[in-house]
């Protein structure tokens, strides 16, 4: 069980904060050569500030043959040039930090490219030596037959044969992305000094891919294993030493591990990492909305009480990747089933464990569930994660090769490739959105800006909302049982206020009564808008149009409090 005090938790910068997910490469193009880069990102940087996130997180910078979107590195300690260089990056972070934004670097631990020079140097050195020992060698493709081929679509088996080596390699992902031993010390070493090289140069957090693969053992999944956790443990120390050594604040350890709540848990610790995503708990927010029902989700909130606990949880809806729902271990097979048969628009568009698609499509271009599922994401404990794109609703890219149909250029104006390039198109990294209903010169950050009631300006009023209120961000969790099988209900508690916030999930209005006889008596107010509701009761009644949403701030009945109220509410319909 995680047990950071709430004390620690709270010196931390990232209890609560928005993350946003971006691919640099396919965000802002700033030298005009058809790909983006830091330059352009660190342009673009006013943007995310004024969004009112936290923190950006950047898919591989590092230099790479790019056959897996830059989880396929050559060289830990660089920047792909398409990109710009360290320089360029020290700048971006200087600027970020000035906006008071954070940066998190994706730290691809578990395999290189095969065109590292590890590997190669591997491949041609004597068996058995510290050289051949940096990656995982067999002379035959049956060890580890329990450890499933993840990327299924691609691959047919976790072992490539190396002519040159004259054996064979494990590789968990693609047949060019062998893995390192990590039973080599030398492995280690030489990845815990890749993070001390970024630490060093001011990154504030890292993401961590892959992260329960590190070590295999026979006769296991290969997943999550006593000496992965011990490795971890060794990262964590070291990166707090190194820290400590540079005077600076600690770097949040956020771990990629696509597993059920009880494995991805352990990775969460006072002595390991800081945060975990709860890909659990994106695959229930999926069905849930799929079926128009929350009962599974309820179960599944309530089950795992430590969503209680601080911020211990990174919360995403969608990611770069598909949408992993898995082969029944991530979360039980009639979650995935919902999913499978709520969205129509999935069926051709399966890839691997999960759904190739970006949100918007999967939800018909509706945005109403848009928002019901980003006003959970918004109010649940943790940490919410922001796609590029979602909050514009934007769309995808059937057709495009592997995952690149959720990778598109962002859409940020009406000129000619939605603003993101000047370059002429064949020259763009991939092609901007033309579909009608997502077309990027309609579907854009400008355009979005200027209609009041755009997704976009709802995306920021929201975000902007939930930072003046403290309990969104730290306070207690509990659920609220209310009368509709459709809404999701809970309290969100801190020293400073109690928020109530209920979430339709289908595509009904619902009429649900509330038990909020602890707080009898008590005012209750819409967040937003600051609109006075009926005084909390034993009969409480909440009526919400369909994927309808409501935040309420129940205030305290001492005038110290309800003056705080006052003020809060005040704010919010300012900042409107
Ligand atoms: C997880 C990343 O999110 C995915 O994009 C990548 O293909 C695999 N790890 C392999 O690095």
């Amino acid at each position: 069980m995680p047990t950071n005090s709430a004390a620690e938790l709270a010196s931390h910068w990232w209890e609560g904060s928005v993350i946003y997910e971006l691919i640099p490469r396919c965000f802002a193009d700033g030298n005009g050569d058809g790909i983006g880069d830091l330059d352009g990102l660190k342009q673009r940087l006013d943007y995310l500030h004024w969004l009112g996130v936290d923190a950006v997180w950047m898919t591989p910078i590092c230099d790479s043959p790019l056959r897996d979107g830059g989880y396929d590195i050559t060289d830990y300690k660089s920047v792909h040039p398409d990109l710009g260089d360290l320089q360029a990056l020290d700048t971006l972070i200087r600027h970020a930090h000035e906006l008071g934004l954070k940066v998190l670097f994706d730290l691809v631990l578990n395999h290189t490219s095969d065109m590292h020079l590890w590997f190669q140097r591997a491949r041609w050195a004597e068996r058995g030596s510290p050289e051949r020992n940096f990656y995982v060698w067999r002379d035959d493709d049956k060890s580890y037959s329990e450890a499933p081929v993840l990327f299924r679509h691609f691959e047919d088996s976790n072992w490539q044969w190396d002519p040159v080596a004259g054996q064979y390699y494990l590789h968990r992902f693609l047949r060019h992305q062998p893995d390192l031993n990590y039973d080599n010390p030398q492995v280690q070493e030489a990845m815990l000094d890749v993070l001390d090289f970024w630490i060093d140069r001011g990154i504030d957090g890292f993401r961590l891919d892959a992260i329960p693969f590190l070590f295999e053992r026979e006769g296991t999944r290969c997943e999550g294993l006593p000496e992965t956790h011990a490795f971890l443990r060794r990262l964590r120390s070291r990166a707090k030493e190194r820290c400590e050594q540079l005077g600076r604040e600690e770097v949040l350890l956020l771990a990629e591990a696509i597993q059920p709540v009880h494995e991805a848990m352990p990775y969460v610790a006072d002595d390991e990492l800081h945060s975990a995503f709860n890909f659990a708990l994106t695959a229930h927010l999926f069905a849930a909305v799929a079926h128009g029902e929350v009962s599974a989700l309820q179960t599944f909130l309530s089950e795992f009480r430590q969503l209680n606990a601080g911020c211990r949880w990174a919360l995403p809806l969608r990611n770069h990747d598909e949408l992993w729902l898995g082969d029944g271990h991530l979360v039980p097979e009639e979650i995935v089933d919902r999913v499978r048969e709520g969205f129509p628009n999935a069926e051709g568009h399966w890839l691997n464990w999960g759904i190739n698609r970006r949100l918007s499509p999967l939800l018909n271009g509706d945005p109403r569930p848009n928002k019901a599922l980003h006003a959970l994401l918004y109010s649940l404990p943790g940490m919410p994660c922001i796609y590029y794109g979602d909050e514009l609703g934007m769309g995808d890219y059937p057709g495009l090769r592997d995952r690149d149909a959720n990778r598109t250029p962002m859409a940020w104006t009406s000129e000619r490739n939605g603003g993101f390039s000047k370059a002429p198109d064949p020259l763009l990294v991939l092609p901007p959105i033309t579909r009608p209903g997502y077309n990027c010169q309609m579907m854009n950050v400008a355009v979005q800006k200027s209609l009041q009631g755009s997704l976009l300006n709802w995306h920021r009023h929201t975000l902007l909302s939930r930072r003046l209120l403290p309990a969104l961000r730290h306070g207690d969790f509990q659920l609220l049982e209310n009368s509709h099988p459709g809404v999701i209900s809970y309290i969100r508690q801190s020293e400073e206020m109690t928020i109530l916030v209920a979430v339709n999930l289908s595509g009904n209005p619902a009429s649900t009564r509330l038990d909020l006889s602890a707080w009898q008596g008590q005012q209750v107010r819409e967040v937003l808008g600051g609109c006075p509701f009926p005084v909390a009761s034993e009969h409480w009644f909440a009526y919400l149009s369909a994927y309808d949403y409501c935040w309420w701030l129940i205030g305290d009945v001492e005038p110290e409090s309800s003056s705080n109220s006052d003020a809060i509410a005040d704010s919010l319909a300012v900042s409107c």
